[in-house]
């Protein structure tokens, strides 16, 4: 049976599904069984409206071929999980950590305890938050008992992309993630898929 990988993310302007689209790309390589998932908009209209940017790429995450919305049970589901998003003053957007708020009861019921986890982010600055950003998703994971996966220095394209707690990109004056990055992002859904994989050997048959 294939290795499930969900990756569920947010993103305002669009950098974050672009590493999230290769990470669901690197764990398709490797073999698993991907879900790639969004969470829901929770900016009011009217500030997503007053940003171009902002509603361009919402309309093409809504839009027909655009990617799922996440649900609890994409989690579930998923022997390994990556979880996105930008960084806002140095922490996770709050529209992921929203629904990261309702696992109360997958938390209760121990559902994590065997699953890996991982982050990535994009900020705009290269001091401005990343890798508090990518920790401060994975403290969720500590208390979900998940097995924290850190991208580390695991592949030479880490030595140029620069942050070994999982892959970032710099927006710098609106550049979208660069070849390294992309690159970066596939070997960590790689790496996932490798080691939720091999966990998941050690559980019951599902
Ligand atoms: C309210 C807000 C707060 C932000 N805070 C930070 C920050 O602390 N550090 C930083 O470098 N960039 C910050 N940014 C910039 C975003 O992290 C950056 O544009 C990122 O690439 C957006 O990702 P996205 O395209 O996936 O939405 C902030 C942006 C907004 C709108």
């Amino acid at each position: 049976m294939p290795t499930r990988i969900t990756v569920v993310h947010y993103s305002a302007t669009g950098n974050v599904t672009r590493l999230a689209r290769a990470i669901a790309e690197g764990a398709t390589e490797a073999g698993a069984d991907v879900r790639l998932r969004r969470v829901p908009e929770t900016a009011p209209d009217d500030a997503v409206a007053a940003n171009p940017a902002w509603s361009a790429h919402r309309a093409a995450v809504e839009a027909e071929d655009g990617i799922p919305i996440a649900s609890l049970d994409d989690l579930a589901w998923a022997d390994g999980i990556a979880l996105g998003a930008p960084t806002r003053f140095g922490l996770p957007a709050a529209q992921l950590k929203q629904f990261l708020d309702q696992t109360g009861g997958l938390w209760a019921a121990g559902t994590f305890s065997n699953k890996v986890v991982t982050a990535f982010t994009a900020a705009s600055t290269t001091h401005g938050g990343l890798e508090s950003t990518v920790l401060a998703l994975l403290n969720t994971a500590y208390h979900w008992g998940a097995v924290i996966l850190p991208l580390g220095y695991t592949d030479p394209v880490v030595f140029r992309t620069g942050n070994p707690y999982g892959t970032s990109w710099v927006a710098r004056s609106g550049s979208t993630p660069d070849d390294d990055a992309l690159a970066a992002a596939r070997h960590q859904g790689r790496r996932l898929t490798r080691v939720a994989g091999a966990l998941a050997a050690t559980a019951e048959p599902r």
